[in-house]
């Protein structure tokens, strides 16, 4: 058994997998406990440096990798990639496990009380450790992610489906809530950073005019529009309302793949939204049959509603 105490039901986690989940839901308590005091504590979105990525590295991105990375090497973890690590560390030499994370996704967000997460992927540990992660998504084992939002949630899939359970604040102990999330098929909502019109290809730009078009327009409807900047908070959006997500790649320099990472935000992101009968593609192809080239490559991302996802990928329309 774990040697963390056990902070989550084992009923539909796979006994091997289960010290993994439970260090990650164990680590995510303190996390959500340090973001709900805010500035009754330390500076979390205070600016500390800047990882491999270009991304500034705020106190919180830091203290969660930190925290995170010690609980998971009692956890049967050999090799641990990071948003804010440069390279793999080695955790456990004789651990089963490779986990990517994202430590803290949203960090825009830490200071002005928005909901932010924790993004995670495990492979079994080859004896390479950037080829335990460089290889097609479908091949994890488990990935999901914690949201801190109003409520503290793990939403996480083994390959059976998508699970979400919540954290009772009372007994500390996440409860299960759903066994089998699923995407609505279709949705009037999108998802994207329109500030970034100007960069976007020319297909990328008429989707969006048509979607702003209204009834007026040739996809006949009224859209309304979200962007929180935090990936968890969309997913959890889509995942429980439908919609569709864009993040494409656009002109700007370091942006010809888009913004958000393949192996520790868009697999494990792609396999829960996947498992919940939603599709996630690059545009064209679906993620989870795509393998990172290095570390922290990017993809672009378009995930959600599967009749949108597959209407976008049909038309070849996002991907030039
Ligand atoms: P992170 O904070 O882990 O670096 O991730 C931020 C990501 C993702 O959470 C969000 O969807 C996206 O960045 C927002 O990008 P823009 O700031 O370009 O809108
Ligand atoms: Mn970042
Ligand atoms: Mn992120
Ligand atoms: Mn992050």
């Amino acid at each position: 058994m774990p040697s963390q105490p056990s902070v989550i039901s084992p009923d539909l986690i796979p006994a091997e997998l289960y010290p993994v989940i439970n260090a990650l839901c164990a680590v995510s308590i303190d996390v959500a406990a340090v973001i709900a005091k805010g500035p009754l504590g330390q500076s979390l979105g205070s600016q500390v440096g800047e990882n491999t990525d270009g991304d500034a590295q705020k106190a919180l991105d830091v203290l969660a990798d930190e925290m995170f990375e010690g609980a998971l090497r009692e956890a049967n973890v050999r090799w641990y990639a990071s948003e804010e690590q440069e390279t793999v560390l080695t955790l456990d030499p004789a651990g089963k496990y490779a986990l990517a994370i994202d430590p803290l996704d949203g960090s825009s967000n830490i200071d002005v009380n928005v909901s932010i997460g924790t993004i995670f992927s495990v492979f079994d540990a080859k004896d390479e450790a950037e080829a335990s992660f460089l290889r097609p998504a479908r091949e994890q084992l488990t990935g999901g992610y914690i949201l801190y939002g109003p409520s503290c949630c793990l939403v996480v899939t083994f390959g059976s489906g998508t699970q979400q359970y919540v954290l009772d604040p009372d007994t500390k102990q996440f409860v299960l809530v759903e066994k089998a999330m699923s995407v609505p098929a279709t949705s009037k909502e999108f998802a994207i950073n329109a500030s970034n019109y100007r960069h976007w290809s020319k297909p990328v730009r008429t989707y969006i005019d048509e979607c702003l078009a209204g009834k007026e327009g040739p996809r006949g409807k009224d859209f309304n529009m979200r962007w929180v900047g935090s990936l968890v908070a969309e997913t959890h959006r889509i995942l429980t309302r439908g919609g569709i997500f864009l993040y494409p790649r656009d002109g700007r320099p370091g942006y010809e793949n888009g913004r958000l990472r393949m192996i520790y935000e868009c697999a494990p992101i792609a396999f829960v939204i996947e498992q919940a009968q939603g599709g996630a593609t690059d545009g064209e192809t679906p993620i989870l049959d795509l393998a990172a080239d290095t570390l922290h490559g990017r993809t672009p991302l378009i995930f959600g509603s599967a009749e949108k996802v597959a209407a976008v990928a049909a038309h070849h329309e996002l991907s030039e």
